[in-house]
């Protein structure tokens, strides 16, 4: 019997472990629910009386070896003490580390840009806490009037009235104030609007805003600017369509279809089987937004169209849920690895 105990002690302290697997072998053999040590105490019962009090205090005495030398292990298994000889090998390949990349909506504010800088915009931005002139009315929303209910707004104030933006259109009014024309210019930006959050729309999402002034600037220069981005932005074969609608700011406006890239025209569920999509609003500067930031309308004209970042991401990359851009999901953002 006396035996049994040194070779148990023995194997107790010369255990060495390398690996998490190793710990856990140790851990099967002298701490478990059925283990060595435990065998022992059932043996207990065929020991003479006599002799039960020291074969009771032996066995303890192996518990206790066993259970500290387990919080050893443990210990030097963490601090990466391991008892396998370590050395550097400094001819071995570096440990593979996983850069981020880009966010697919950083990709596409970053391909707008690109598209427009090349016909001469610039990029301008605005403050995401508003006052009610230029988010509203300097945009010709006049005061009480319906149209400022098209946009469900966090007001952070009232009397005066300061809100989270609802758009970035509001950037157009501090460009406006602030430079001469011509004016081209690209903001981006994030906006906000008390919506109930689903797979197509969110209470924070991102805007591309363009602005265009200058002596006679028409609408066809809206539509052929518009096509090239289309193109640009999608593909060659894209083509657009504008339907009449209805902005305060804009006088005519219209809403900007793209071809569906899905179907190219021929119907899916994606384009709800009419062939086309919605990208965004546009149109002709209303003369009263220019002479609200004292540019004479009798002089330039102008075109401004605004289009939500998220919404062109999806129809880029084919994302059916727009939720998925903000719950950083790796498992989601990885696909984007190659941008
Ligand atoms: N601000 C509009 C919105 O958020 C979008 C928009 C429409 C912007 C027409 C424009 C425009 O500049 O001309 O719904």
């Amino acid at each position: 019997m006396a035996d049994q105990f040194k070779s148990i002690s023995d194997e107790i302290s010369s255990f060495k472990v390398a690996t998490s697997d190793d710990l856990e072998a140790y851990r099967l053999r002298f701490i478990g629910r059925k283990n060595i040590i435990g065998d022992l105490f059932a043996q207990m019962r065929n020991v003479p009386n006599d002799e039960k009090k020291t074969f009771g205090q032996k066995v303890n005495e192996l518990k206790n070896l066993a259970q500290n030398k387990f919080q050893e292990l443990i210990e030097s298994l963490n601090s990466g003490d391991s008892n396998e000889e370590s050395y550097d090998d400094l001819t071995l390949p570096a440990a593979k580390s996983s850069f981020g990349s880009i966010h697919p909506l950083t990709a596409t504010r970053q391909r707008f840009i690109q598209i427009f800088e090349r016909i001469g915009f610039n990029v301008s931005s605005g403050p995401e806490i508003e006052d009610d002139w230029h988010n509203f009315t300097a945009l010709n929303f006049p005061e009480n009037h319906p149209a400022r209910e098209m946009q469900d707004t966090f007001f952070i104030e009232k009397n005066p009235d300061i809100a989270l933006r609802t758009h970035t259109s509001s950037v157009q009014i501090r460009v406006l104030e602030n430079e001469e024309p011509p004016i081209r210019t690209l903001s981006p930006g994030r906006v906000f609007r008390n919506e109930a959050i689903s797979a197509r729309a969110h209470c924070v999402f991102h805007q591309m805003e363009g602005l265009y002034v200058d002596k006679d600037v028409s609408f066809s220069d809206l539509k052929q600017t518009l096509f090239h981005f289309a193109k640009e932005m999608f593909s060659k074969k894209t083509q657009i369509r504008f339907r009449p609608s209805y902005f305060p700011f804009t006088e005519p406006s219209a809403e900007i279809d793209i071809s569906c890239q899905i179907c190219h025209g021929e119907g899916c569920n994606i384009c709800k089987y009419t062939g086309w999509v919605e990208i965004g609003g546009a149109g002709m500067v209303d003369p009263n937004v220019l002479e609200n930031c004292n540019i004479d309308s009798s002089v330039y004209s102008g075109f401004a169209f605004g289009m939500g970042i998220e919404r062109i991401t999806m129809l880029r990359y084919g994302v059916k849920d727009l939720r998925l851009f903000t719950e950083n999901d790796v498992r989601f953002l990885k696909q984007f690895n190659s941008l």
